[in-house]
């Protein structure tokens, strides 16, 4: 009671304050037409007067404005995007343009717009994705560990877990490109003469038919999760915009972000296991002993839905569920009473 009492209070304050110079503006313009007739010198001092005060207030709004921070809830994400991406970059500039052009000295610099871009992009969007399931799988770990739902999480789990939002949207963002670039592949001149000298190569060979089963299956079967991928991350922003997520109930929100969340960072991650297909296998992949690209960006998401498959098993899914609920461990939290006490 006492607290509420005292936030009125405040905001009584502040509505005060925020009214206060709207009345004094009013009275002093108010003054000025009275005065206007009466007594000159004393109404030019009180317009400069109401002049001063009306910049004053132009200064100090445009002084609050400078010092307002821009996006400040962006800034770990687009950051962590960032660094990420920069480093796909070289790593794949390394792989895929260097090395052809320092061991066979071959010139395939115009990959670099297109092709390494569009590597670039799926590993950040699938690894953000990731990202946004990773806090809560550790706090999940965080909670069974203490066994209670009422010991504050660190500080930096705090930030991620907050910043989830946006580190999805991010992910949406840069999948969304990479379907872009994706799509024009077939449009690109490069292909037009590669199909070209690949029928050229056919022909000297006699091959009427260029059909490789496995090979056709693999990219429907790929291009179709990915388009199933995209259109669930699609789902996934569309509900985080304020206004559609106010109109869904908190189970609703929480199945949707949750449930349908972890279904698009499957189909995703199928997605680029069934693109890598029997690469897996080839040793000629490991290009200056470094993992292809591929690998690098399912792992994040493999540790990710192993262990979300490791806490949806019975044992810990119903402790987790308990300790949601209020339950405490009571052995645990007295030990940790006891440290934090020491
Ligand atoms: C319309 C939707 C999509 C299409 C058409 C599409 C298409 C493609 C294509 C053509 C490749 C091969 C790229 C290459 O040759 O280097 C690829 C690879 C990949 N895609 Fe997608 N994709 C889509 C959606 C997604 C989504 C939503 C994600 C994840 C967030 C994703 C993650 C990946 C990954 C990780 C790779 C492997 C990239 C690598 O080689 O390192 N894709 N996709």
């Amino acid at each position: 009671m006492e607290k509420r009492e005292g936030d009125s209070h405040t905001i009584d304050e502040n509505a005060g304050q925020s009214i206060a110079p709207r009345r004094n503006r009013g009275n002093l313009s108010n003054l000025n037409v009275d005065m206007q007739v009466t007594n000159p010198p004393e109404v030019a001092a009180l317009f400069n007067l109401h002049q001063a005060h009306h910049f004053g207030e132009f200064e100090h709004s445009s002084e609050q404005h400078c010092k307002q921070e821009l996006f400040p809830k962006w800034h770990l994400p687009v950051k962590i995007a960032s660094a990420i991406s920069l480093l796909t970059f070289i790593y794949t500039s390394l792989r895929d343009v260097i090395y052809p052009f320092v061991t066979r000295n071959e010139n395939v610099f115009y990959k670099i717009p297109i092709l390494v871009i569009n590597k670039v992009l799926p590993v950040v969007s699938i690894t953000l994705l990731a990202l946004v399931y990773l806090p809560g799988i550790i706090a999940a770990g965080f909670q069974l560990y203490f066994g209670t739902k009422y010991k504050r999480f660190p500080q930096w789990l705090d930030r991620w877990m907050l910043s989830r939002k946006q580190f999805g949207l991010l992910s949406f963002f840069f999948a969304t490109m990479h379907a872009c670039y994706s799509l024009c592949y077939p449009m690109r001149r490069s292909y037009r003469y590669k199909l070209l000298n690949w029928a050229f190569q056919q022909v000297k060979q006699k091959k009427d038919n260029a059909w490789i089963e496995h090979d056709v299956w693999r990219m429907e079967i790929y291009v179709s999760l990915g388009i199933l991928g995209l259109a669930l991350l699609a789902l996934l922003a569309i509900t985080s915009i304020p206004s559609v997520n106010h109109s869904l109930t908190w189970r609703e929100f929480h199945y949707i972000q949750s449930k349908m969340g972890y279904v698009a960072l499957l189909l995703c991650t199928v997605h680029a296991l069934v693109f890598a297909w029997n690469k897996w296998v080839d040793v000629n992949q490991f290009i200056w002993y470094t993992p292809p690209s591929f690998m690098v960006a399912v792992f994040l998401p493999i540790v990710v839905l192993l262990c979300k498959c490791i806490l949806l098993l019975p044992c810990f899914r119903k402790r987790i569920k308990k300790i949601r609920c209020g339950w405490e461990d009571n052995t645990q939290t007295n030990q940790t009473s006891m440290t934090s006490r020491l």
